[in-house]
Protein backbone atom coordinates (compact mmCIF):
# COMPACT_ATOMS: atom_id res chain seq x y z
CA UNK A 1 0.00 0.00 0.00
CA UNK A 2 1.41 3.31 -1.10
CA UNK A 3 1.43 6.64 0.76
CA UNK A 4 1.32 9.89 -1.22
CA UNK A 5 1.62 13.39 0.20
CA UNK A 6 0.65 15.64 -2.70
CA UNK A 7 -2.71 16.40 -4.26
CA UNK A 8 -1.17 15.84 -7.70
CA UNK A 9 -0.05 12.29 -6.81
CA UNK A 10 -3.44 11.53 -5.23
CA UNK A 11 -5.24 12.66 -8.37
CA UNK A 12 -2.94 10.64 -10.62
CA UNK A 13 -3.78 7.42 -8.69
CA UNK A 14 -7.51 8.20 -8.62
CA UNK A 15 -7.55 9.01 -12.34
CA UNK A 16 -5.90 5.69 -13.19
CA UNK A 17 -8.43 3.73 -11.14
CA UNK A 18 -11.33 5.63 -12.62
CA UNK A 19 -9.93 4.99 -16.11
CA UNK A 20 -10.04 1.28 -15.30
CA UNK A 21 -13.73 1.60 -14.41
CA UNK A 22 -13.18 1.42 -10.65
CA UNK A 23 -15.10 3.40 -8.03
CA UNK A 24 -13.29 5.14 -5.19
CA UNK A 25 -14.19 5.66 -1.52
CA UNK A 26 -12.39 8.22 0.63
CA UNK A 27 -12.05 7.77 4.41
CA UNK A 28 -10.84 11.05 5.95
CA UNK A 29 -9.06 10.62 9.31
CA UNK A 30 -6.67 12.40 11.62
CA UNK A 31 -4.73 9.17 12.25
CA UNK A 32 -4.39 7.55 15.70
CA UNK A 33 -6.61 4.89 14.22
CA UNK A 34 -8.80 2.38 16.04
CA UNK A 35 -11.34 -0.26 15.06
CA UNK A 36 -13.95 2.45 14.44
CA UNK A 37 -11.85 3.92 11.62
CA UNK A 38 -11.19 0.49 10.16
CA UNK A 39 -14.93 -0.17 10.03
CA UNK A 40 -15.18 2.93 7.81
CA UNK A 41 -12.57 1.46 5.47
CA UNK A 42 -14.58 -1.77 5.32
CA UNK A 43 -17.76 0.22 4.59
CA UNK A 44 -15.95 2.16 1.86
CA UNK A 45 -14.73 -1.10 0.36
CA UNK A 46 -18.31 -2.42 0.32
CA UNK A 47 -19.25 0.48 -1.98
CA UNK A 48 -16.14 0.89 -4.08
CA UNK A 49 -13.29 -1.09 -5.63
CA UNK A 50 -10.67 1.28 -4.19
CA UNK A 51 -10.33 2.92 -0.78
CA UNK A 52 -8.18 5.95 -0.03
CA UNK A 53 -7.64 6.95 3.62
CA UNK A 54 -6.42 10.44 4.34
CA UNK A 55 -4.39 11.17 7.45
CA UNK A 56 -4.09 14.84 8.31
CA UNK A 57 -4.26 16.39 11.78
CA UNK A 58 -6.06 19.52 10.68
CA UNK A 59 -4.90 22.52 12.71
CA UNK A 60 -7.83 24.70 11.66
CA UNK A 61 -10.36 22.58 13.59
CA UNK A 62 -8.55 22.84 16.94
CA UNK A 63 -9.37 25.80 19.17
CA UNK A 64 -6.97 27.69 21.41
CA UNK A 65 -6.21 25.50 24.42
CA UNK A 66 -7.30 22.31 22.65
CA UNK A 67 -5.07 19.27 22.12
CA UNK A 68 -3.51 19.96 18.68
CA UNK A 69 0.10 19.62 19.93
CA UNK A 70 -0.73 16.54 22.02
CA UNK A 71 -2.96 14.85 19.45
CA UNK A 72 -1.69 11.26 19.18
CA UNK A 73 0.30 10.42 16.05
CA UNK A 74 1.40 6.93 15.05
CA UNK A 75 2.00 6.82 11.29
CA UNK A 76 3.61 3.36 11.09
CA UNK A 77 0.89 1.70 13.16
CA UNK A 78 -1.84 3.55 11.23
CA UNK A 79 -0.39 2.37 7.89
CA UNK A 80 -0.20 -1.25 9.05
CA UNK A 81 -3.81 -1.14 10.30
CA UNK A 82 -5.08 0.44 7.07
CA UNK A 83 -3.30 -2.10 4.91
CA UNK A 84 -4.77 -4.93 6.98
CA UNK A 85 -8.26 -3.43 6.59
CA UNK A 86 -7.97 -3.38 2.79
CA UNK A 87 -7.07 0.25 2.15
CA UNK A 88 -5.35 0.89 -1.23
CA UNK A 89 -3.72 4.27 -0.69
CA UNK A 90 -2.89 6.70 2.12
CA UNK A 91 -3.02 10.41 1.40
CA UNK A 92 -0.92 12.10 4.10
CA UNK A 93 -0.37 15.72 3.11
CA UNK A 94 1.78 18.10 5.11
CA UNK A 95 0.43 21.39 6.38
CA UNK A 96 1.95 23.38 3.50
CA UNK A 97 0.25 21.13 0.95
CA UNK A 98 -3.14 21.76 2.57
CA UNK A 99 -2.70 25.39 3.62
CA UNK A 100 0.02 27.00 1.45
CA UNK A 101 1.07 30.58 2.16
CA UNK A 102 -1.73 32.93 1.18
CA UNK A 103 -4.51 30.43 1.87
CA UNK A 104 -7.59 32.56 2.57
CA UNK A 105 -10.82 30.60 2.09
CA UNK A 106 -13.22 29.53 4.83
CA UNK A 107 -16.31 27.32 4.75
CA UNK A 108 -19.12 27.91 7.25
CA UNK A 109 -22.27 25.86 7.53
CA UNK A 110 -24.86 27.98 9.35
CA UNK A 111 -27.52 26.65 11.71
CA UNK A 112 -26.33 23.08 12.23
CA UNK A 113 -23.20 24.38 13.92
CA UNK A 114 -24.97 26.65 16.43
CA UNK A 115 -25.90 23.85 18.85
CA UNK A 116 -24.34 20.84 20.63
CA UNK A 117 -20.52 21.07 20.20
CA UNK A 118 -20.68 24.37 18.29
CA UNK A 119 -20.84 26.83 21.21
CA UNK A 120 -18.20 24.98 23.26
CA UNK A 121 -15.76 24.71 20.33
CA UNK A 122 -15.85 28.04 18.46
CA UNK A 123 -14.38 27.68 14.98
CA UNK A 124 -14.23 23.89 15.16
CA UNK A 125 -16.87 23.12 12.56
CA UNK A 126 -15.54 25.86 10.25
CA UNK A 127 -12.19 24.06 10.39
CA UNK A 128 -13.80 20.69 9.73
CA UNK A 129 -15.89 22.11 6.86
CA UNK A 130 -12.81 23.76 5.37
CA UNK A 131 -10.61 20.66 5.40
CA UNK A 132 -13.36 18.25 4.36
CA UNK A 133 -14.33 20.47 1.42
CA UNK A 134 -10.69 20.40 0.35
CA UNK A 135 -10.34 16.63 0.81
CA UNK A 136 -13.53 15.95 -1.15
CA UNK A 137 -12.34 18.17 -4.00
CA UNK A 138 -8.82 16.77 -3.91
CA UNK A 139 -9.87 13.10 -4.05
CA UNK A 140 -12.88 13.41 -6.35
CA UNK A 141 -14.09 10.11 -4.86
CA UNK A 142 -17.48 8.53 -5.50
CA UNK A 143 -18.05 8.03 -1.75
CA UNK A 144 -16.67 9.52 1.43
CA UNK A 145 -17.17 7.76 4.75
CA UNK A 146 -17.44 9.42 8.18
CA UNK A 147 -18.22 7.96 11.60
CA UNK A 148 -21.63 8.49 13.19
CA UNK A 149 -19.98 9.03 16.57
CA UNK A 150 -19.41 12.58 15.33
CA UNK A 151 -23.05 12.86 14.27
CA UNK A 152 -23.11 16.66 14.18
CA UNK A 153 -19.95 16.66 12.03
CA UNK A 154 -21.61 14.17 9.68
CA UNK A 155 -24.70 16.39 9.42
CA UNK A 156 -22.49 19.41 8.65
CA UNK A 157 -20.59 17.48 5.97
CA UNK A 158 -23.77 16.18 4.32
CA UNK A 159 -25.07 19.74 4.18
CA UNK A 160 -21.89 21.27 2.76
CA UNK A 161 -21.61 18.56 0.10
CA UNK A 162 -25.22 19.23 -0.92
CA UNK A 163 -24.96 23.03 -0.75
CA UNK A 164 -21.67 23.19 -2.66
CA UNK A 165 -22.68 20.58 -5.30
CA UNK A 166 -19.83 18.26 -4.42
CA UNK A 167 -20.67 15.06 -6.31
CA UNK A 168 -19.35 12.67 -3.66
CA UNK A 169 -21.92 10.56 -1.80
CA UNK A 170 -21.49 10.93 1.96
CA UNK A 171 -21.84 7.69 3.95
CA UNK A 172 -22.15 7.37 7.73
CA UNK A 173 -20.56 4.41 9.53
CA UNK A 174 -22.13 3.11 12.78
CA UNK A 175 -20.45 3.86 16.11
CA UNK A 176 -18.05 1.09 17.13
CA UNK A 177 -18.04 0.47 20.88
CA UNK A 178 -15.75 -1.13 23.44
CA UNK A 179 -17.05 -4.06 25.53
CA UNK A 180 -18.60 -1.66 28.09
CA UNK A 181 -20.22 0.42 25.35
CA UNK A 182 -17.71 3.29 25.35
CA UNK A 183 -17.63 4.73 21.83
CA UNK A 184 -14.19 4.23 20.29
CA UNK A 185 -12.25 7.48 19.96
CA UNK A 186 -8.62 8.44 19.48
CA UNK A 187 -9.03 10.61 22.60
CA UNK A 188 -9.90 7.61 24.82
CA UNK A 189 -6.17 7.06 25.19
CA UNK A 190 -6.03 10.21 27.34
CA UNK A 191 -8.01 8.34 30.05
CA UNK A 192 -6.21 6.80 33.02
CA UNK A 193 -7.57 3.46 34.35
CA UNK A 194 -9.86 5.10 36.93
CA UNK A 195 -11.25 7.53 34.34
CA UNK A 196 -11.62 4.70 31.83
CA UNK A 197 -13.82 2.86 34.35
CA UNK A 198 -16.03 5.95 34.70
CA UNK A 199 -16.17 6.54 30.92
CA UNK A 200 -18.34 3.47 30.29
CA UNK A 201 -21.17 5.24 32.13
CA UNK A 202 -21.65 7.79 29.35
CA UNK A 203 -23.26 5.47 26.83
CA UNK A 204 -25.30 3.74 29.52
CA UNK A 205 -26.85 7.04 30.65
CA UNK A 206 -27.83 8.13 27.15
CA UNK A 207 -29.07 4.70 26.03
CA UNK A 208 -31.27 4.62 29.16
CA UNK A 209 -32.62 8.13 28.51
CA UNK A 210 -33.22 7.32 24.82
CA UNK A 211 -35.19 4.22 25.83
CA UNK A 212 -37.47 6.20 28.15
CA UNK A 213 -37.96 8.99 25.60
CA UNK A 214 -38.91 6.36 22.99
CA UNK A 215 -41.62 5.17 25.41
CA UNK A 216 -43.04 8.71 25.68
CA UNK A 217 -41.15 10.36 28.55
CA UNK A 218 -40.61 14.11 28.07
CA UNK A 219 -37.08 14.73 26.78
CA UNK A 220 -36.33 17.67 29.10
CA UNK A 221 -36.89 15.64 32.28
CA UNK A 222 -34.84 12.75 30.90
CA UNK A 223 -31.98 15.05 29.96
CA UNK A 224 -31.90 16.53 33.47
CA UNK A 225 -31.93 13.04 34.98
CA UNK A 226 -29.17 11.83 32.66
CA UNK A 227 -26.98 14.85 33.48
CA UNK A 228 -27.46 14.20 37.20
CA UNK A 229 -26.59 10.51 36.70
CA UNK A 230 -23.42 11.46 34.81
CA UNK A 231 -22.37 13.88 37.53
CA UNK A 232 -22.96 11.19 40.17
CA UNK A 233 -20.97 8.68 38.09
CA UNK A 234 -17.87 10.90 38.31
CA UNK A 235 -17.73 12.88 35.06
CA UNK A 236 -15.95 16.18 35.71
CA UNK A 237 -18.12 18.44 33.61
CA UNK A 238 -21.28 17.88 31.57
CA UNK A 239 -21.18 20.08 28.45
CA UNK A 240 -24.59 18.94 27.22
CA UNK A 241 -27.06 16.07 27.21
CA UNK A 242 -29.75 16.82 24.65
CA UNK A 243 -32.39 15.11 22.56
CA UNK A 244 -32.52 16.44 19.01
CA UNK A 245 -33.89 15.48 15.62
CA UNK A 246 -31.38 13.37 13.73
CA UNK A 247 -31.29 15.42 10.51
CA UNK A 248 -32.14 19.02 11.42
CA UNK A 249 -30.69 18.81 14.97
CA UNK A 250 -33.82 20.72 16.14
CA UNK A 251 -34.65 20.15 19.83
CA UNK A 252 -37.16 17.39 20.63
CA UNK A 253 -39.86 17.82 23.29
CA UNK A 254 -41.52 14.42 23.08
CA UNK A 255 -40.54 11.74 20.60
CA UNK A 256 -42.52 11.34 17.37
CA UNK A 257 -41.58 8.11 15.57
CA UNK A 258 -42.09 9.87 12.22
CA UNK A 259 -39.14 12.16 13.01
CA UNK A 260 -35.95 10.22 13.86
CA UNK A 261 -34.26 11.59 16.96
CA UNK A 262 -31.07 10.98 18.90
CA UNK A 263 -29.72 11.69 22.37
CA UNK A 264 -26.39 13.52 22.25
CA UNK A 265 -23.88 14.08 25.06
CA UNK A 266 -20.51 15.71 25.58
CA UNK A 267 -18.60 15.47 28.85
CA UNK A 268 -15.16 16.25 30.14
CA UNK A 269 -13.25 13.49 31.93
CA UNK A 270 -9.70 14.46 32.89
CA UNK A 271 -7.96 15.55 29.68
CA UNK A 272 -10.52 13.90 27.43
CA UNK A 273 -13.62 15.52 25.98
CA UNK A 274 -15.90 12.57 25.23
CA UNK A 275 -18.90 12.75 22.92
CA UNK A 276 -21.48 10.12 22.08
CA UNK A 277 -24.96 9.84 20.58
CA UNK A 278 -27.56 7.11 20.33
CA UNK A 279 -30.83 6.74 18.43
CA UNK A 280 -34.21 7.11 20.11
CA UNK A 281 -36.59 4.29 19.31
CA UNK A 282 -34.15 1.69 18.00
CA UNK A 283 -33.53 -1.30 20.31
CA UNK A 284 -30.07 -1.44 21.87
CA UNK A 285 -27.87 -3.74 19.80
CA UNK A 286 -29.66 -2.73 16.61
CA UNK A 287 -28.51 0.88 16.69
CA UNK A 288 -27.77 2.04 13.13
O1 LIG B 1 -13.45 13.15 12.29
C1 LIG B 1 -12.26 13.45 12.04
O2 LIG B 1 -11.32 12.68 12.29
C2 LIG B 1 -11.95 14.81 11.45
O3 LIG B 1 -12.80 15.79 11.95
C3 LIG B 1 -11.96 14.82 9.91
C4 LIG B 1 -13.35 14.51 9.36
C5 LIG B 1 -10.95 13.80 9.39
C6 LIG B 1 -11.56 16.22 9.40
O4 LIG B 1 -10.29 16.57 9.85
Amino acid sequence: METVSTVAALRTRVRAWRGAGERIALVPTMGALHAGHLSLVVLGRAHAERVVASIFVNPSQFGAGEDLAAYPRDDARDAAMLEQAGCDLIFAPGRAEMYPPGFATGVRVAGLTDCLCGPARPGHFEGVAQVVTKLLNQAGADFAVFGEKDWQQLAVIRRLARDLDIPTEILGGPVVREADGLAMSSRNRYLDPAQRAVAGGLNKAIFAAAGRIARGAPAAAEMAAAAAALRAAGFDEIDYVECREADSLAPVGTFDAARPARVFAAVQLGRARLIDNVPVGVPVGMAP
